[in-house]
Order: C-alpha cells, then structure tokens, then sequence
C-alpha cells in the first residue's frame, strides 16, 4: 500500500477499495477521522467518526433507497436489482410495514429452536476433518455452516443446498455497491438471481400446499394480522435473509479465528473460561466487522459537523471506522473482549439495524467455542491471508491454520 500519509483527502476512499488495502484498511480510516466528512474525488461523501455515523443511522433526511438518487456512481445492486427492492433498499413507511411482517414469524423462540441444530452442524463440520492436520476455515467451516442454518429456518430441503450456496455466492456480491464487477458476473448474476426466484416460487406454492414448521410456510400463511407479504414481496424478504446472512456470518466467524490467533493470550483466556466468547464475539464485530460500510443517498440537504451534504448526494456510512473512534472507544486498536462499554456498529443502527443479529449470535458463538476447545495448538498457516476482493463486506478469502489433532 501506498504511504497512508501520502495520500490526498479526497482520495483516501479509493484507497480504502483499492484491493491493497484489504488486509489492513484501519490506517486509512485514521486518516479520514481527521474530519468527520470528507468529499471525495467522485463526489461520494465519507462519514468516518462514531458519532456522525451515528446521527445519520438515525437521520429520516437520509435513504437507503438508491432509486431516489441521483449520483453518477450508481450501483451494481441497480443493475442487479429487482422490480421488486428487498426492505434493506426501502425507507418507511414500507420499510416498517415489510420489516414488521418479517419480525412477526422471525421471532426469538425460532431462533432459540435452531440451537441444537447449530450445534450439531459445528460438530459434525469438525469431525468430517478429525483425520486433518490443517484445515481452511473458510471452505471447510465458515462458508458451510451459515448456509445449512439458514436453509433449516426457512425450510429449504438439505438436498437443495449446495445449490442454494451457488446462487447466494454469486448474488452477494450485488451486494457491494462500489466492487465494479465485470460483465461476466453480471450476467451470472443475475441469472443466479433468476434460478433463485424460480427455486423460491415452487418451495412457495409446495409450503402453501402442505404447511410445515418453518418460517417460510409462516409466511406464506399470510395470517398475520397486520397484513399480508404479496407473493413479490416474499420472495425479496426471502432472498435478502439468504443473501444478508451468509458472507456475513462466513466473515464473523473467519475474522474471529484470525483475530484470536494473533492474540494467543486471548485465545488461552477463552479455552479457559468460555463464557467470555459472548463479549469476545461483540468485540470482533467492534475491531473487525464483517460489514464495514453502508451507502446511502441524501433526500434533502443536510448540515453535519461544518459539512452540508447535498440533496441527493451518495452518502458513505464507514461503520468500521466509527467503531475504532478514539473519541467513543478506550484504546480503539486494542482487541480487548473485557472492555465495559462496547456499543459498536458492526451491526448497523437505527430503523435498518440487522434483523439477523440474534441469529448470527447464536450461530457464531457456539462455532467460535467448539473451534477454541477442539483445536489443539492451532496456529495460523500464513498472516496476512489473502482476502477477499470486496471491501464492504471484507473477510479473508482462505484461512489456513495448522494444529496437532482434533479432539
Ligand atoms: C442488516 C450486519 C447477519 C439479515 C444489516 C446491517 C448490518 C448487518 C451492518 C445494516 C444494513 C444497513 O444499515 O443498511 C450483519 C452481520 C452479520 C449479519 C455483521 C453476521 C455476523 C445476518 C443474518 C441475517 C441478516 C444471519 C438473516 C438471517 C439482515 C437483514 C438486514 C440486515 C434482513 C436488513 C435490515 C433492514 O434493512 O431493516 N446486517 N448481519 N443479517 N441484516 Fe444482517
């Protein structure tokens, strides 16, 4: 990477894309803190501290519909979006109305429900490589695990999933609306986004058919009392809880594993006492989130900390570096699981905070205890890993790591 104090202000997002800056972008986000909003070369402002970030998570003038915008860097989610937006692409009060609906049968008790099979699926993940000596915890753990959970809560059979691990891949990446894809991804895309629709259209009518317990048959019973999710609108609610869950969690549990190992006095802590994997998890989302920016577009002028923002303005919420703000977190750069005040925004804020937050809780924390107590000597093959080429949503491609045996 370039020199971080070489680079000028208003390029300084660029860099923090550029693919370089992976494996490290925390320097760069030091660099834009200098000022809570920074303009960049493409016009694209940059919002870097805890509490701007904060006032416009909670900011009505701000709208995470990029239909109302009108910057020139429009997206790839345009591209590849529906006619139909999932809710994390709409504002109220249809935002409210589909959010709500959801939460009505995505209810604690379901996810409480899933606990034995998480469990389970951790184990037998392990198992399937006691033979090993080493293993990449992104194929052969992370990227496995999110998948079968999600599939078991919405209802899809487990002979569809690899399938459905296939589509989500390939749909995520929309995702991401400042990774320029190439038209080959594009178009696979998009017809991933096609096959899945389909997929989901007869799992519909089979759940309507013959009801089962789970959430997708909950939705399709539409016998909520506050309305009904149109046959559209499901499909879009059922995509984004796929897609929104999966590299996520894939990138939670994967960045966890790296963070521990390279704090073995943390890792040692943990083995002994694994209670404490609740606020270490909390504390990996703070130090190194899987989302580490959101985009907005301004629906009106707005004045912040000396800036004004235009209407219609793309808005960059770089939630990773509010959570390393030295003016709202003791000792940012220290990966420090015992820390009392920990309100990160690894999962967003406001009216958008994530819906699968319980989940991945859920799901992460007995993963990251099953990985710290069955590894013996586990250490890491290579650091830094390669990473992944996104940048919002930034994770480790491959994570080798070496150990003696699995117990
Ligand atoms: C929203 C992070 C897991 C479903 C969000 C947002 C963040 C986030 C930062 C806010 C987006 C915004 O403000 O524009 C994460 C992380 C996860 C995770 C770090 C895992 C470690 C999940 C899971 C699911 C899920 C497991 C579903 C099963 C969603 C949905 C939204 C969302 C549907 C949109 C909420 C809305 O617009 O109202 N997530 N998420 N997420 N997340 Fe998650």
């Amino acid at each position: 990477m370039t020199q971080t104090t070489m680079i000028p202000p208003e390029k300084l997002f660029a860099q923090v894309l550029d693919p370089t800056s992976r494996a490290n972008p925390y320097p760069l986000y030091a660099r834009l803190r200098e000022k809570p909003i920074s303009v960049q070369e493409d016009g694209t402002y940059v919002v870097s501290t805890y509490r701007e970030i904060s006032l416009l998570l909670h900011d009505p003038r701000i709208s995470s519909d990029e239909r109302k915008g009108t910057h020139p860097a429009r997206t790839q989610t345009e591209t590849a979006a529906s006619a139909t937006p999932a809710f994390i692409f709409t504002d109220p009060p249809e935002h409210t109305r589909l959010r709500r609906l959801l939460m009505h049968q995505f209810t604690p008790q379901r996810i409480a429900d899933m606990q034995e099979y998480i469990e389970q699926t951790v184990n037998a993940l392990l198992d399937a490589r006691k033979q090993e000596k080493q293993l990449d915890v992104v194929q052969d753990f992370a990227y496995p695990l999110p998948v079968m959970v999600i599939c078991r809560l919405l209802g899809v059979p487990p002979e569809d999933e690899p399938r459905f691990r296939g589509w989500s891949s390939a749909l995520v990446r929309t995702l991401d609306p400042t990774e320029s894809l190439s038209e080959a991804e594009i178009q696979q895309a998009m017809q991933s986004r096609t096959q899945l629709l389909e997929y989901m259209k007869q799992l519909s009518e089979a759940r309507r058919a013959r009801p089962q317990n789970d959430l997708f048959s909950a939705l399709v019973a539409g016998d909520d009392p506050d309305g009904r999710l149109s046959d559209p609108d499901r499909l879009a609610t059922m995509q984004l809880l796929l897609i929104a869950g999966h590299e996520t969690t894939v990138n939670l549990i994967t960045n966890s594993m790296l963070t521990l190992l390279r704090h073995p006095d943390v890792f040692d802590r943990l083995r002994r006492n694994p209670d404490l994997m609740i606020p270490a998890v909390e504390e990996v989302l703070r130090y190194e989130p899987p989302v580490q920016f959101r985009t907005r577009t301004t629906l009106t002028d707005i004045p912040i900390a000396g800036v004004t923002i235009p209407k219609g303005a793309r808005v960059v919420l770089l939630l990773a570096s509010g959570s390393r703000d030295p003016a709202r977190f003791v000792d940012p750069d220290r990966f420090w699981p015992e820390r009392d005040d920990n309100e990160h925004l690894g999962f967003g804020g406001g009216d958008h905070y994530c819906v699968g937050a319980p989940l991945a809780r859920r799901e992460v924390v007995p993963a990251l205890k099953a990985l710290t107590r069955r590894l013996q000597a586990p250490r890491l093959v290579t650091d830094p890993p390669p990473y992944r080429r996104n940048a919002a949503l930034r994770g480790p491609e491959h994570l080798q790591i070496a150990f003696d045996h699995i117990s």
